[in-house]
């Protein structure tokens, strides 16, 4: 079973990230194995048969996002980082990553690295030399101004994080920017050295046997380079150390990026295959902009809409359906939740999060799923005591903190949700008694068998991984209806989404049998008739 499972997969005609679901781990919370309380590579490993055992058991993904497990100080969590060619040691050696590597491979699964390239920490050798004078080499590799005459920063940029981007450094009496912590200083993307190092550090993580790249705060690389203020939001001027407070017009998303992706594509198109995703946020037009900013097809922006939009039929509908007309052959890219958001579940509520599971599984293109969604894990009220995201602690604004969505993975019964014999790095979320994998696997209808049912689905039908996609009229304007079709199969899948707390009976002319159900109430194989009754927020898969 094993090994033929193996076999069948082997002759993908399309590339992994055509095909693959996406897992997204986080590896301080995935699962400690050496009683530290902090997740780490080996842990990982003991986790694979989870991810991957060649049946459907288990959950079936086809590649992993790992975020960063460089050397770090941690001031944020591994997105500073001390040494690109190194793991840190909470994590493991090399040699457990390159164990990991090979795990993973054997499973047929992906992975995919995160590229930390806007800013390095402020405790990496490079920047040690660049704050050390004017006159150091490495100086230009960092970003340094003047003061304003009155002392003030050369602009009016602020950091992602709150307040001003630029901090002095008494030694020299420059600024130097850093658009997140003032712990994570930028980095020069316009000097050639800079670009030849990062070249090497993707080359070096390739030969290690890694498939893609996630690279981080895309947008932020390159700024303006005559350093003009930013625009000023109007009615929120009345706070100037806001980030929302600006459009970020000269600090972020500068059409020079076009350089970026082509240093990065082609230095990984050395290796077949290998796919890079751009975190950046932005609108359908503007992802669609950078979709057409290179020729390589091995590249995509992060789509974060279904995060941020509105819960509506209508819109969820228009946005796919141009979203899907305007990339043609490219990969379009979606994603419920990450550790800088809050958890799906928790924005919405358990019935929505199945429809949102079932909507992210179902369309063409790369489905990211970050862990613990699958369990439909909770954000995790945390004590001001026990907060630890670099963020929450430097920012004066409320609420920001994003260690309520990177708490523990909830495994079983045991002591701390089986994620670590020691106190963990985050509290374990206190419901983990009911709602954690080994209690979930043996429920039917739980959040996780619906993810599974719905992941080994779409591994194994090509309609869904390549199969084009058409919007239907429901006859309801709470109904987001489409069907996937593929040149060649008679059958076509349905999928009806009730964005609806009612029912809502819809008449469509079509003839199928129910796969699933997001309510779990619909056993597989029920026939679908063209008078349905859609319970409410139901989701129905139905091969036609
Ligand atoms: C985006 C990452 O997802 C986030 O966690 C991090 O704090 C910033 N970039 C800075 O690297």
């Amino acid at each position: 079973m094993f090994l033929s499972f193996f076999r069948k997969n082997k002759k993908q005609p399309l590339p992994w990230y055509k095909t693959s679901v996406v897992y997204q781990i986080y590896p301080s919370s995935f699962q400690d194995s050496n009683g530290d309380g902090v997740g780490d590579i080996r842990g990982i490993i003991n986790r694979l048969p989870y991810l991957q055992d060649g049946t459907e058991n288990s959950l079936g993904i086809g590649a992993v996002w790992l975020c960063p497990i460089y050397t770090s100080p941690m001031k944020d969590f591994g997105y500073d980082i001390a040494d690109f060619y190194n793991i840190d040691s909470r994590f493991g050696t090399l040699k457990d990553f390159d164990e990991l590597v090979l795990g993973l491979h054997k499973r047929n699964i992906k992975i995919i690295m995160d590229l930390v390239i806007n800013h390095t920490s402020s405790k990496h050798p490079w920047f040690k030399e660049s704050r050390s004078s004017k006159t150091n080499w490495k100086r230009d590799w960092y970003i340094w101004r003047d003061p304003k005459p009155d002392g003030s920063p050369p602009n009016n940029w602020v950091s992602v994080f709150g307040g001003p981007a630029w901090t002095i450094d008494p030694e020299t009496n420059q600024y130097y920017l850093h658009q997140f912590l003032p712990d994570q200083p930028d980095l020069n993307w316009r000097n050639e050295y800079v670009i030849y190092e990062m070249q090497n550090i993707l080359q070096f993580w390739l030969e290690r046997g890694v498939d893609g790249f996630r690279v981080d705060a895309f947008g932020h690389l390159l700024e303006d380079g005559l350093f003009r203020d930013d625009v000023v939001i109007k009615d929120q001027k009345n706070n100037i150390d806001d980030y929302a407070s600006y459009m970020h017009n000269y600090s972020t998303n500068r059409p020079e990026l076009t350089r970026v992706i082509d240093v990065l594509t082609s230095t990984a198109k050395q290796k077949p295959d290998t796919f890079i995703v751009f975190e950046t946020y932005l609108d359908l037009h503007q992802l669609v902009n950078m979709y057409n900013l290179h020729e390589s097809k091995q590249y995509a922006p992060f789509n974060f809409n279904f995060i941020s939009m509105p819960w509506n039929a209508v819109e969820y509908r228009k946005f796919v359906d141009d979203f899907d007309k305007l990339l043609q052959n490219h990969t379009p890219t979606y994603v419920f939740g990450n550790h800088d958001r809050p958890r799906l579940i928790s924005r919405l509520d358990e019935k929505r999060a199945r429809v949102c599971a079932m909507l992210l599984l179902t369309l063409r293109g790369m489905p990211f799923i970050y862990y613990g969604e699958e369990i439909g894990m909770e954000d995790v009220t945390i004590e001001k005591k026990d907060i630890r995201d670099g963020f929450a602690l430097t920012s004066l604004l409320p609420g920001v903190s994003r260690d309520p969505a990177r708490t523990p993975m909830q495994w079983n019964t045991e002591k701390n949700a089986g994620f670590s014999t020691y106190t963990p790095w985050l509290p374990v979320a206190s419901n983990y008694e009911e709602m954690n994998i080994e209690v979930e696997e043996k429920n039917p209808q739980s959040m996780l068998s619906l993810y599974k049912s719905l992941i080994h689905y779409r591994n194994n039908s090509r309609i869904l991984q390549e199969g084009s996609y058409q919007s239907i009229e429901t006859g309801s304007p709470d109904i987001f209806g489409y069907i996937r079709t593929l040149r060649g199969e008679k059958k076509r899948i349905l999928v009806l989404l009730n964005f609806k707390d009612g029912e809502i009976k819809i008449s469509i002319p079509h003839l199928g049998k129910i796969i699933f159900s997001t309510t779990g109430d619909v056993a597989r194989n029920t026939i679908f008739s063209k008078e349905t009754t859609m319970c409410p927020y139901e989701g129905i898969v139905v091969e036609i």
